[in-house]
């Protein structure tokens, strides 16, 4: 079996690499398809780098651009990359602009195409990675699913024979570094250490890109009482550049992103989570570690149980949330053993035949 991957963005290298590794260990051709959505050296090679993810076999070099500049640049490239390797499968991840392009250039072609967490649904038409997930969903012909929730977003769709139930394979990538991390220190801002801080990131386009809004984000952070590492996504600096607000401000104390290892563990050495990412709520979730997400509403439901994660749309909330009581203790594992890209590939070889 040849399956081509194609991925773009930051989230979309960290489901590639438990998918690569069973690829490998299960004998199937992979050939790794990267668009260059993201291309950063810290958004993107650190990935390849220290998850022993194999170098892309094609590189698309797209680069950013507005939504149409980006998924077409993509859209156009990819036929002659599918005429070229005729995979059996043409896996897309998320909910990126590089997920729909890959999607729909394989639809046209009439490659069977496999959509990796599917079913995810924030049920918020303004947001691009829900245009994109609903989009993919609809036209790929397998869908792996990492919920029960998702199971049933899907089914009320009308999609539930296309649909498989293979766990979240970041869960995977997780609970692998985790284990591997053998007290590993993150290189935290000078006058930053013990539990005494805050990580937080963000990057959303309704968070980043209203002046008013990122300012009222940027002042919340600001006012927490221990300091915040943030960790400064580019569109974050840029749009932030672009009105004048200053990052460094108050409690914020602004770093590049960090490796996937160095994120991981700090968030574990610290008090607590402010974000806006869908990927982070479920790793802090999954490390008991309190999250804020100061978002509207969350692709991943399982992480409110309990108080481990509350949504915080009014930035004004923020400082309150922070300090809620430590959520009390829980054994729940909506997202699988960590053995999630096995069944993905189990799916790919039983839906071929
Ligand atoms: C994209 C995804 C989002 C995902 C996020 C993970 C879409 C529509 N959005 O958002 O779903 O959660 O990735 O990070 O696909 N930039 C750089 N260097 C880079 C990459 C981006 O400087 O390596 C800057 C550019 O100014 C660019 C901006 O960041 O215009 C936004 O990048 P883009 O890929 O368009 O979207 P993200 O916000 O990263």
């Amino acid at each position: 079996m040849r399956v081509l991957s194609v991925v773009g963005a930051r989230p979309q290298f960290v489901k590639l690499a438990p998918v690569a590794h069973a690829l490998q260990d299960s004998g199937c051709e992979h050939v790794i398809v990267h668009t260059g959505q993201h291309y950063d050296a810290d958004m993107s090679d650190v990935f390849f780098d220290d998850l022993r993810i194999p170098q892309p076999t094609v590189h698309l070099g797209v680069g950013s651009g507005s939504h149409g500049v980006q998924t077409g640049a993509i859209l156009s490239s990819m036929d002659a990359v599918l005429e070229e390797h005729k995979p059996d499968w043409v896996l897309v991840y998320g909910d990126t602009n590089s997920t729909v392009a890959a999607a729909l250039s394989a639809v046209k072609l009439h490659f069977p195409v496999a959509h990796l967490e599917a079913g995810l649904r924030a049920f918020n038409r303004r947001l691009p990675e829900e245009h994109n997930r609903v989009l993919t969903d609809h036209a790929a012909d397998l869908l792996l699913a990492p919920t029960d929730v998702a199971m049933g977003h899907l089914a009320s769709e009308g999609l539930a024979e296309r649909s498989v139930l293979v766990g979240d394979v970041m869960t995977d990538v997780l609970y692998t570094v985790r284990d591997s991390l053998a007290g590993r220190v993150p290189p935290l801002p000078e006058g930053v250490s013990g539990r005494d801080y805050v990580v937080a990131t963000m990057h959303r386009a309704d968070n980043t890109d209203d002046p008013g809004r990122l300012r009222a984000i940027v002042e919340a952070m600001a006012a927490l009482p221990i300091p915040v590492v943030l960790l400064a996504h580019p569109r974050l600096v840029a749009r932030a550049e672009v009105f004048g607000i200053d990052l460094a401000f108050g409690a914020i104390r602004p770093v590049r992103p960090l490796s996937y290892p160095d994120m991981i563990a700090a968030i574990l050495g610290s008090s607590g989570v402010v974000t806006d990412s869908g990927g982070l709520q479920k790793e802090t979730f999954l490390l008991r570690v309190p999250c804020t997400t100061v978002r509207d509403e969350t692709e991943w439901p399982e992480t409110l149980v309990g108080g481990w994660n509350v949504l915080c749309p009014d930035p004004a909330g923020v400082v309150r949330a922070v300090a809620r009581p430590q959520p009390e203790p829980s054994d729940s594992v909506p997202y699988g053993d960590g053995h999630a890209a096995e069944s993905v590939v189990r799916a790919l070889v039983d839906r071929m035949k």
